[in-house]
């Protein structure tokens, strides 16, 4: 071989090795692991400086859930959002951050498209697929055959199974009218759906995602409660021994409920590259200690040996800065 077809292949490998036009892709999703940490968060913005991944890698994860405004891209227009996907898997904190970490994920607002959208979204059939085409959601999955981005995933065997379900708030969801409390977030298919999955007998732990916050009531920006009759029958049908996780709201904070013998918390952690700093107070009379109004990501610890988990909200320096314990 010539010196001059070595030098130019050397420089070929160079190229290919640092390829700036390279999109990484997400692991395949490993449901026969048992889950002991679980890392979260929302409201990311794909053109800010992502400094939380590496911080988040320090937990060694077994997995991410987005939990929506996963970037922002408020578009109906179909390369202005796969654009803002493809600016994602290129920043290099997170490429490397899914090279080792699985990640999950449902959608809220911005990454569906329109500010506070539901059901009357034109653009939502694409959008949908230009999401679970980031999230790299195998073409023969379930989710791709029917309406709506919701989605289960069961880890673990025997007596150590997570099921992960992420609902998809956006898609069915009625226009807000506050003088009519029967409207609907989830709409009749995925209510069944949702029924059918939390009877699972063999099931120890379900974590239960929603973009928009569940429990907490007296704020006035989007909430569960804007639909109560809709809120109540999520609480009904969730078991006991669920976990909420939620995003949205740019500030951390976790909420618990009694509500028909069972107690429900839900860890909110919003958002990865910008709070809302300038937020002092706000009422939540179901908050747990206090609000986090810096960037910051939620954390599930299991212990299966004592059946307990530790949900925190960390910030940049890895601290917990709020946590509570559940047993299950
Ligand atoms: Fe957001």
């Amino acid at each position: 071989m010539s010196r001059i077809l070595i030098i130019f292949q050397f420089i070929a490998v160079c190229f290919a090795e640092q390829d700036p036009h390279e999109i990484s892709h997400h692991l395949a999703i490993p449901t026969e692991k048992r889950l002991s940490t679980i890392s979260f968060g929302s409201c990311n913005h794909q053109k800010a400086r992502q400094t939380l991944w590496e911080t988040i890698s320090k937990n060694a994860p077994d997995l991410f859930i987005w939990l929506g405004d996963n970037v922002y891209a408020d578009t109906d227009d179909s390369v202005t959002m796969h654009k803002a996907y493809v600016t994602q898997k290129m920043k290099p904190s997170y490429a490397k951050f899914i090279s080792q970490t699985p990640v999950v994920g449902i959608w809220d607002d911005h990454d569906y498209g329109k500010n506070d959208g539901g059901k009357e979204w034109h653009f939502k059939k694409e959008s949908k697929g230009l999401l679970l085409d980031f999230l790299d959601v195998p073409e023969s999955a379930e989710v791709r055959q029917r309406e709506g981005a919701y989605q289960s995933y069961t880890f673990g065997t025997e007596k150590k199974k997570v099921k992960i379900i992420l609902l998809d708030c956006r898609y069915f969801r009625d226009p807000i009218d506050h003088k009519k409390p029967s409207g609907d977030i989830l709409g009749s298919a995925q209510w069944e759906w949702l029924e059918k999955e939390v009877s699972s007998p063999d099931i120890s732990l379900y974590i239960i995602g929603s973009g928009i916050q569940v429990l907490p009531v007296d704020h006035r920006f989007e909430k569960w409660n804007n639909f109560p009759q809709a809120r109540e029958r999520l609480l009904k049908t969730l078991p006991s021994n669920s976990i909420l996780i939620s995003g949205d709201r740019h500030i951390g904070e976790i909420s618990q409920v009694e509500v028909d013998e069972k107690t429900l918390t839900e860890v909110t952690s919003s958002g990865l590259t910008h709070a809302y700093r300038k937020l002092k107070k706000e009422e939540n009379r179901y908050r747990k200690g206090s609000f986090v109004n810096q960037n910051n990501f939620g954390l599930i610890l299991i212990n299966w040996d004592e059946k307990k988990a530790t949900l925190q909200i960390k910030g940049q320096e890895n601290k917990a800065l709020e946590e509570v314990i559940v047993h299950f």
